[in-house]
């Protein structure tokens, strides 16, 4: 049963949040989001901020909503003109000519009231209250209410609307007032513009990397909008984070229902998100214990330390060299920075951490020759990432495996970018066919909290006892349940469609045949491009994504790590975009 049109009419909460445009929502997702009035829609009286879509989203609902006033009910009243004027401007840059300041929820029931005495409105079927409501404001809302369901906040609001469903309803109108609909908020339309966005960050964000000129805002799947409403193909995940795209809603449900139970906790404490995801990890990884921490880099200190330690009870002093290859990435920390195999990566940060050598990717030999009898360990990404989506050789990586088990060498495997699903099996090295003796991997662990972790095979995962390892917000249990849902996504079908979706994109590109692109290469949704002589990658990047799709680079080449959930038709807007920008 569909609603054909849901007509809204209230007060939404203070803040300066609201939302305008209008937003149809099918099958329990929003299908599109737009700006224009469409036929037939009703008005929304808006006397605050307010925050009201995503409180309908589990409703089969097609919904046409229009918001016309928007008034921050702040307390400080300098803000309150500012929050005002900011809202105002944003209405009308949506192409609404009337903005009606009702002031408050009590005048706006009040103005309702009058609608209906004069006949323009027949009255609400359900209204709709939050936590905000003044038992003042209850009183002027009361002769309303008389006439219909009254539901105190989100959960009666959905259940008397699946009441009028069932009774066959196709149109209800709705009364909505305070934080009624939703309990987190999520705006539709952000209160300032690009220009002023962008000045807010020039003059108070550190600028240690540029910035491409636009401000996203929100996103549904592998579609993002910017502060203006420009719609984007997201081949970018957040560098790789993403993998459910955006808005997921069981996930966003999740982190929702954890953060309401305990935000957080520290390691000196169980929780159950925290033992969860690592008994569904390490089983399926076929390793033997897990930790997790907060960002990749810190992910890689963590297997330093493992073969530092494993090596010196072992052996004693003098064996804590590493060998990583030439051209990888590892990381930001000055320990990372210097593992990383790329001499651009160390300078100005003396001193670095001691003991990395580096050898050339797929040369056994070479790599043989690094062998002073002071190393420790291996430490490899089995798809450079960042040095330009180079896939190692599986001979090469299988004999690694060999001489690492030969010396005693810990195997570690980086897979903070190519690990959770981005190359179609859980982590790479499952399709490479080796056992690491530690793994680190980050990025899309969490869907996009901050998190990252590092796994250790039987014979490593007691090396570092109490004390040795910990970090005060890597037991998050909000990002642990965040990374839950991933892992419930991440059935084999799921990334078995990965693999495939990997092999569309790629063979799209090539048949685009466009003069600036040579050979893609890759593992799963983890893709390079190579860049034709003549061509700059950052050029590139930056025409595609002025004209609605996101891309990275890497390397000399161009880089797609697009949400593991992508569609055909998201993909398939994306190579229309590169053909007519690039063609
Ligand atoms: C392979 C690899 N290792 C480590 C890192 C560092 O991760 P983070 O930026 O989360 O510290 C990255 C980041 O891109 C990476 O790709």
């Amino acid at each position: 049963m569909y609603l054909n049109n849901c007509h809204l009419i209230g007060a939404l909460s203070g803040g300066v949040d609201c939302q305008s445009g209008y937003v149809e929502i099918r099958d329990g997702r929003i299908s599109s989001v737009g700006e224009q009035l469409p036929e037939g829609a009703a008005e929304v009286y808006d006397c605050g901020g307010g925050t009201l879509l995503p409180g309908l989203i589990d409703l089969h609902t097609h919904i046409t909503l229009l918001s016309n006033v928007g008034i921050s009910c702040s307390g400080d009243p300098m803000q309150v003109l500012v929050d005002a004027s900011a809202q105002a401007k944003r209405y009308l840059r949506h192409g609404f000519t009337t903005i009606r300041d009702c002031g408050s929820i009590g005048r706006a029931a009040n103005y309702v009231k009058k609608l209906i005495a004069g006949g323009v409105f027949d009255g609400p079927d359900l209204i709709t209250c939050g936590s905000t409501l003044m038992p003042s404001v209850q009183n002027s809302l009361s002769g309303l209410a008389a006439m219909n369901h009254f539901c105190d906040g989100v959960e009666e609001f959905r259940k008397g609307t699946r009441e009028e469903i069932a009774n066959g309803a196709e149109f209800i109108k709705i009364y909505a007032s305070g934080s009624a609909l939703l309990p987190t908020g999520v705006p539709l339309h952000p209160i300032m513009t690009f220009e002023e966005i962008k000045n807010l960050d020039e003059q108070y964000v550190m600028h240690s990397y540029s910035r491409f000129p636009v401000a996203l805002d929100r996103g549904k799947g592998a579609t993002l909008w910017d502060a203006e409403g420009r719609e984007y193909i997201d081949f970018t995940s957040g560098i790789g984070v993403c993998s459910l795209g955006y808005a997921n809603e069981a996930w966003a449900n999740a982190i929702y229902q954890q953060a309401m139970k305990v935000g957080h906790i520290s390691n000196l404490f169980y929780t159950e998100p925290y033992a969860r995801l690592a008994s569904r990890l390490v089983p399926a990884a076929g390793m033997a214990a897990a930790f997790f921490g907060n960002s990749g880099a810190e992910a890689n200190e963590g297997i330093i330390k493992v073969a530092r330690k494993y090596s010196y009870e072992k052996y004693g002093e003098g064996r804590a060299t590493i060998i990583t290859l030439k051209n990888s990435f590892h990381g930001r920390t000055i320990t990372t920075l210097k593992a990383t195999g790329q001499d651009h990566f160390h300078e100005y940060f003396f001193p670095f951490t001691e003991g990395f050598r580096y050898a050339p990717a797929n040369d056994l030999e070479a790599l043989r020759a690094q062998d002073r009898g002071d190393v420790c360990a291996v430490m490899v990404e089995l798809v450079q990432g960042e040095g330009g989506v180079l896939p190692l050789d599986k001979g090469y990586v299988k004999a690694v495996e060999a001489l690492c088990a030969e010396k005693d060498w810990l195997l570690l495997v980086d897979e903070v970018q190519t690990g959770v699903g981005r190359t179609g099996t859980l982590f790479a090295f499952q399709q490479y066919d080796v056992l690491p003796d530690v793994v680190s991997f980050a990025k899309g662990i969490a869907g996009g909290l901050p998190m990252s972790g590092i796994m250790a095979n039987e014979k490593c995962k007691d090396v570092l006892g109490p004390g040795m390892h910990a970090t005060t917000f890597g037991a998050n249990p909000v990002c642990a349940a965040a990374g839950l849902v991933v892992q419930e996504i991440l059935s084999d079908g799921f990334l078995k469609e990965v693999q495939e979706k990997g092999e569309y994109l790629r063979k799209g590109i090539e048949a685009l045949n466009l003069p600036c692109f040579g050979k893609t290469r890759g593992l799963g949704l983890m893709i390079g491009v190579e860049v034709r002589e003549g061509w700059a990658n950052k050029d590139i990047a930056g025409k595609l994504i002025e004209n609605g799709l996101l891309i990275l680079t890497a390397g000399p080449g161009m880089r797609l790590l697009p949400p593991l959930v992508i569609t055909k038709d998201e993909m398939d807007k994306g190579l229309d975009i590169m053909k007519k920008i690039l063609g």
